[in-house]
């Protein structure tokens, strides 16, 4: 029994792959490089002790996934691979629906040829569009998306739905991250961006190690306890677990279940600034900047149906994701190239 992990070089993939060898589990890892190095891959290998069957192969490669699952039997697919950045989704549709929602429906298409019925879903909190009071329940509604990115994961949400009314026998778990940090505790492996961070820990990363001069912190009239955003951070090793739960849950006929992985705790944009300069000793230049086209003011999410349905809740502390984002970081000021 193996599970296949498509973008497992990626930053939640290798998280991911590390708990998952930890727990047990046989794995096979596909990635295209298209945002990751094969660095993170030896990485995980030296961490875990393990080694696993590597494949260079694009999701849209319907041959290369067919040698994929012939030369492995798979019970089930973690799906990570995709393209995620959001300002880059409106510039460039057509690649994220290509990449993204095409390369979803080849997959599927591999999988229903042999018989693998259990799917793990990257989903994201962003289904819930700007619409919803948090925190965030599974049965709010869905789809008032804003950006390409966005609707690709809700596209795919509702296509998985489809499969499963479709095949009552294949499961579709349908994770619905909120704002993932931090890094595995090593310090070995963590999220290595490519060109200027879009996120909020890459680029406070960057300041706090002298690349970037300062953090720009977008708006602080918004209607929070100190007036900047608000998110729900989970740190990345918690939402790794999360995944292996799952795995387990999805091997179950589930049909189409959508669960958040998030903590239920909001924090704003100077509580993780502040909380980052305390724990690390390192200051974090920031400057007050206009709000940012399509922010909202707050987004935390409900997490009562993974404790209920995988046994799942996330333990790790604002200060771990501070801590061993920093320590990922200032071992690594050039990512995997250092
Ligand atoms: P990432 O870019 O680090 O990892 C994605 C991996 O998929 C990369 O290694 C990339 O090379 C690979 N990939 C992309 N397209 C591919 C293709 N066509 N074929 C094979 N491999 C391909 O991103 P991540 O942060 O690890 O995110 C993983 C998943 O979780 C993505 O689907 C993302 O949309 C979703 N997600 C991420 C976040 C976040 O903030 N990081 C939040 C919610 C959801
Ligand atoms: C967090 C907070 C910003 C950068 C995005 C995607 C979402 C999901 C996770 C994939 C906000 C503020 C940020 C900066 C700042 N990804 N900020 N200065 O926007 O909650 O979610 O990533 O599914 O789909 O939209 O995350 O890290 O960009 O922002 O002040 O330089 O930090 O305004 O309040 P976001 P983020």
């Amino acid at each position: 029994m193996a599970i296949l992990i498509t973008g497992g070089c990626g930053y939640i993939g290798s998280h991911t792959c590390i708990e998952m060898l930890a727990a047990g589990y046989d794995i096979v890892v596909i990635d295209n490089f298209y945002n990751s190095k094969p660095e993170a891959l030896n990485r995980v290998k030296e961490l875990s002790g393990k080694d696993f069957p590597f494949y260079e192969c694009d999701i849209r490669d319907e041959e290369g996934l067919r040698k994929v699952f012939s030369e492995n039997k798979i019970d089930a697919v973690i799906h990570f691979a995709g393209l995620k950045a959001v300002g880059e989704s409106v510039e460039k549709p057509l690649e994220y629906y290509d990449n993204n929602v095409y390369g979803t429906l080849v997959m599927y298409r591999v999988m229903k040829e042999f018989g693998c019925k259990r799917i793990v879903f990257s989903s994201s909190a962003t289904v819930y569009g700007g619409v919803n009071p948090s925190p965030l329940k599974e049965d709010m509604p869905t789809g008032a998306v804003t950006n390409p990115y966005g609707r690709t994961k809700y596209v795919l949400e509702e296509i998985l739905k489809d499969f499963c009314v479709s095949d009552p026998a294949f499961s579709a778990v349908l994770l619905r991250y909120f704002n993932p940090v931090g890094a595995h505790e090593s310090g070995r492996i963590g999220e290595d961006p490519n060109g200027i961070p879009n996120n909020l820990m890459p680029f406070l990363l960057q300041v706090a190690i002298g690349k970037r001069e300062k953090l720009s912190v977008f708006g602080n009239d918004y209607d929070t306890h100190d007036g900047t955003g608000v998110r729900d951070y989970i740190h990345v090793v918690d939402l790794a677990r999360g995944h292996v739960k799952a795995v387990e849950y999805a091997m179950k006929n589930v049909g189409a279940q959508p669960i958040n992985l998030g903590t239920g705790v909001g924090y704003s944009v100077l509580d993780i600034v502040k909380a980052f300069e305390k724990v690390n000793g390192v200051p974090v230049p920031y400057v007050i900047a206009p709000r940012r086209a399509g922010d909202i003011a707050t987004c935390f999410s409900d997490p009562a149906k993974a404790a209920e349905l995988l046994g799942w809740k996330a333990e790790l502390t604002l200060e771990d994701m501070c801590r061993d984002s920093w320590r990922w970081q200032s071992g690594n000021p050039q990512g995997y190239d250092s």
